[in-house]
């Protein structure tokens, strides 16, 4: 399965072997074929996909050590991937200093502050002085915010500290080529997850915020061709970030965290469920985005309860768990980020200074899948195509999901057309494992404090409670939106965006029983003023 694209081309005379030996197989085996060929969507075994972003971490950091511990062919780390303190030639040589250097180590723990991965960050980490990606310059990035981070950045977890991930990639598959979409932050990623775009934003965009994006998501064209799917959500739904999403036709799709087991339970699980972890850290509930200074303890409890959920539900033959991370979040990775021949999306471009055109990918991050359709121990690295530069980043989601539901759609972007689909990853086997474990291992906590809810709110929280208040109507407010987030406390602003997310999903329901046209959007109105008032489009 390993690495398609790096085996050398068939000759013509193993080539039309292979395809008569395909063949013949096909004739002597039929429902093999089918279900392993995938034959456009027929004979799928796949009907439900879940899929769970997580935050703010590389694929050395996560998994990179199980090369050495679990799967030598894994393309991790061993060791000697080393970052220069600087990757100025210039400044090296007049200094005339042995080469400075931090290399990568396997003592990863619980990390506290956060390194940097804004779109300026990431391209100091990519490049360094080179102008190609030359992955050098993370240590020289994170010094220039303190000489702790540098040390953090270049660490990766032994495969003990996250053991939800040990047992999945011993059981099921990792794909080791996976990127983020583009070379900056969180939200930007994010809404490639669904949109294969984020239409032209390379950081966190408030008026934009405010308007939702404009853009098509899968979930549209899931539901215009009578397939189902679900947002379960913990404290607010981030795809509410996508305007359409907030639609009264929509409203029913989003459920509370807890009515994803129930789901499961009662074989009821749409073809596409969005699982969206905690992002507060809250005593008692602990924040489990895995985002610094998050424990990632939680991050591993909460795909272990996912996976167990799924793995008891009479829907689990039926079914595919993606995990992956939104992006790197700071944390070196060594594989070399592509820049040749990647799509623009949609033609935007980016803001000053950069102008962004698009046309990279973003630092590789951990992709774990699920299924008894996988075969135990996968490594997926590129994709087989569409195109022969196709990789596997966010948008190889809607990609797969169009092709698995055989979705009559349009693709959303240029950058889904291209991006490498994943349905083989279920086209190994001819009938579903019953080896799988039902129960996974315990992952002992690596913060040794509490959650500190009098802290200030990070900058994606800060975004949360942005979105919070677009959807209670308090935008409109002259402290927004910078001044209502700076003052709050994560424990404010918890309770804040809970209350935005329940006062607008209740009114909406209320438009649509007073007979509100599908395509509105409930638009409240500060609790300072009393009415809601309903926009069309
Ligand atoms: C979508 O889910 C429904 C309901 O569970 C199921 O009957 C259907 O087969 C699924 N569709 C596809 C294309 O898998
Ligand atoms: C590299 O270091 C030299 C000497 O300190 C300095 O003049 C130059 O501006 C630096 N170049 C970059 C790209 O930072
Ligand atoms: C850096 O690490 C040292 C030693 O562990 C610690 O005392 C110090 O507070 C840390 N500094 C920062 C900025 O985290
Ligand atoms: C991680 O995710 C958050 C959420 O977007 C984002 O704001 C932040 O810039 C990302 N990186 C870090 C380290 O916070
Ligand atoms: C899934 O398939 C396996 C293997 O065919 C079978 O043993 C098991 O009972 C099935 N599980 C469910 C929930 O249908």
């Amino acid at each position: 399965m390993k690495n398609f694209q790096s085996l050398p081309k068939p000759t013509m005379k193993t080539t039309i072997i292979f395809l008569l030996v395909l063949t013949l197989f096909g004739v002597l085996d039929p429902t093999h074929f089918a279900q392993a060929i995938g034959q456009d969507g027929q004979e799928q075994p796949i009907k439900r996909i879940v899929v769970l972003v997580l935050e703010n971490r590389s694929f050395d950091h996560m998994i990179g050590w199980m090369k050495k511990y679990i799967n030598p062919s894994i393309n991790g780390v061993t060791g000697r991937e080393c970052n220069p303190f600087s990757t100025n030639l210039t400044q090296k040589h007049s200094q005339g200093s042995a080469q400075e250097a931090i290399c990568f180590t396997d003592d990863a723990k619980y990390v506290d502050p956060d390194p940097g991965h804004s779109f300026e960050d990431v391209e100091k980490q990519v490049f360094g002085s080179n102008h190609v990606p030359s992955m050098d310059g993370f240590v020289e990035q994170a010094l220039s915010v303190s000489q702790n981070l540098s040390e953090t950045v270049m660490k990766g977890f032994r495969p003990e500290n996250v053991p939800i991930y040990a047992k999945l990639v011993q059981e099921f598959a990792v794909f080791d080529r996976w990127f983020s979409s583009i070379p900056g932050p969180t939200q930007p990623n994010r809404l490639f997850v669904y949109s294969a775009t984020s239409h032209g934003s390379t950081s966190h965009i408030t008026r934009q915020l405010a308007k939702g994006y404009p853009q098509k998501t899968i979930f549209d064209s899931l539901h215009e061709n009578g397939k189902d799917f679900g947002v379960y959500y913990q404290n607010i739904p981030t795809t509410l970030f996508y305007r359409n999403m907030r639609k009264l036709k929509y409203v029913f799709k989003f459920h509370q965290y807890s009515t994803f087991k129930q789901h499961a339970k009662d074989g009821k699980l749409p073809n596409l469920s969005v699982i969206e972890p905690r992002y507060f850290d809250i005593k008692g509930f602990p924040a489990n985005d895995d985002h610094p200074s998050h424990d990632v303890a939680n991050g591993q409890k909460l795909v272990k309860e996912v996976y167990e959920t799924l793995r008891a539900s009479p829907q689990w033959n039926e079914s595919l768990l993606v995990i992956t991370y939104d992006e790197h979040g700071g944390f070196f990775d060594h594989v070399k980020t592509p820049y040749v021949n990647v799509p623009s999306p949609d033609g935007n471009t980016g803001p000053a200074p950069s102008f962004f055109k698009f046309d990279r990918l973003g630092v590789r991050v951990p992709t774990i899948m699920v299924s008894p359709w996988i075969k135990k121990g996968t490594v997926i690295s590129s994709p087989k195509g569409p195109t022969p530069t196709s990789e596997y980043e966010h948008s190889s989601i809607p990609a797969t999901i169009k092709k698995i539901f055989n979705l009559p759609s349009n693709f959303l972007t240029h950058r889904d057309a291209w991006a490498g689909t994943f349905e083989h990853v279920v086209g190994q086997l001819s009938s579903p494992r019953s080896d799988c474990p039902e129960v996974l291992p315990e992952a002992a906590p690596l913060r040794r404090t509490e959650p500190d809810e009098t802290r200030p709110l990070s900058e994606f929280q800060g975004e949360v409670v942005q979105l919070a208040a677009v959807l209670n109507g308090d935008h409109f407010l002259s402290s927004f939106p910078d001044e209502m987030g700076k003052k709050m406390s994560v424990k404010e602003a918890h309770t804040y965006v809970q209350g935005a997310v329940s006062r607008f999903i209740t009114a909406s329901k209320e438009a649509i029983n007073l007979g509100a046209d599908e395509s509105a959007i409930v638009d409240m109105r500060s609790s300072l003023t009393t009415r809601s008032v309903i926009h069309n489009k």
